[in-house]
C-alpha cells in the first residue's frame, strides 16, 4: 500500500481557501483517490473543542501556541496518520505553517520554541505540498467584512495581517520545493485554474 499525500492550504483570513480546496477535492475524487478533508485547529471532536476555545477566549500567546499544538497532536494521531497510512490523501485547511505565520510572525512568539514543539508533535511528519493563497491584507479584509462575523483572529489589525503574510512568504521562500504560491486576488476561476494545473503535476 503506498502512503497517501499530505497537502496543506495556508493564507491569511479572507484569502478564499475553502472554495478552492473544494475544487481540488472534487478533482482528486474524480481520479479515484480517497480524500480526507480536514482543518486546523480542529479535525477531531477534542480538537474542535480546543478550536472553540482558541477562537473565542482571550489568552496569552504561550497558551494559544500550546493549544494549537495540543489540537494538532490529536489531529495527527487520530486523523492524519491513519489516513496517510491507508493511502488516502489528506487535504488540511491550515497546519504548522499557520503557527509560524500567526504566532511567530504576527505575535512575535519564539520561533525556536515552535521548532521544538513541531518536532515533538510531528516527528517526521511534514506536508508533502503546501498551497499558499497570497493576498494583500486590505483586499482580504474587504472580502471578510462581506462574508461573516469576525472571530478573535479575524479582528486583528491590517498591520498584524501584513506580518502574517510576510511570515508565510518567508516560509515559502525557504521551502520552495514544498510551497506553491497562488495569487488569491485573481478571480476564483483563475485561482482554480492555477491550482488544478499545479495539482495535475502531483498526480
Ligand atoms: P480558520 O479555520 O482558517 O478560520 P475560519 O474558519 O474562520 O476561516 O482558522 C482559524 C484561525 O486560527 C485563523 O484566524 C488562523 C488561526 N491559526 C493560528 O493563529 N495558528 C495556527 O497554528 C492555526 C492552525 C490557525
Amino acid at each position: 500500500m503506498t502512503r497517501g499525500r499530505f497537502i496543506t492550504f495556508e493564507g491569511i483570513d479572507g484569502a478564499g481557501k475553502s472554495t478552492q480546496i473544494d475544487r481540488l477535492q472534487a478533482l482528486l475524487v474524480e481520479r479515484g483517490i480517497e480524500v480526507v478533508r480536514t482543518r486546523e485547529p480542529g479535525g477531531t471532536p477534542l480538537a474542535e473543542k480546543i478550536r472553540a476555545l482558541l477562537l473565542a477566549d482571550d489568552m496569552c500567546t504561550m497558551s494559544e501556541t500550546l493549544l494549537f499544538f495540543a489540537a494538532r497532536a490529536e489531529h495527527i494521531a487520530r486523523v492524519i496518520e491513519p489516513a496517510l497510512a491507508r493511502g488516502a490523501w489528506v487535504l488540511s485547511d491550515r497546519f504548522t505553517d499557520a503557527t509560524y505565520a500567526y504566532q511567530v510572525g504576527g505575535k512575535a512568539f519564539d520561533g525556536a520554541a515552535v521548532e521544538v514543539l513541531e518536532r515533538m508533535v510531528q516527528g517526521q511528519l511534514n506536508p508533502d505540498k503546501t498551497v499558499l493563497f497570497d493576498i494583500e491584507p486590505l483586499v482580504a479584509a474587504e472580502r471578510l467584512a462581506k462574508a461573516r462575523a469576525a472571530d478573535r483572529f479575524e479582528r486583528e489589525s491590517v498591520d498584524f495581517f501584513r506580518r502574517v503574510r510576510e511570515a508565510y512568504l518567508d516560509r515559502a521562500r525557504r521551502n520552495p520545493e514544498r510551497f506553491f504560491i497562488v495569487d488569491a486576488a485573481l478571480s476564483p476561476e483563475d485561482v482554480s485554474r492555477a491550482l488544478l494545473t499545479e495539482a495535475q503535476g502531483w498526480l
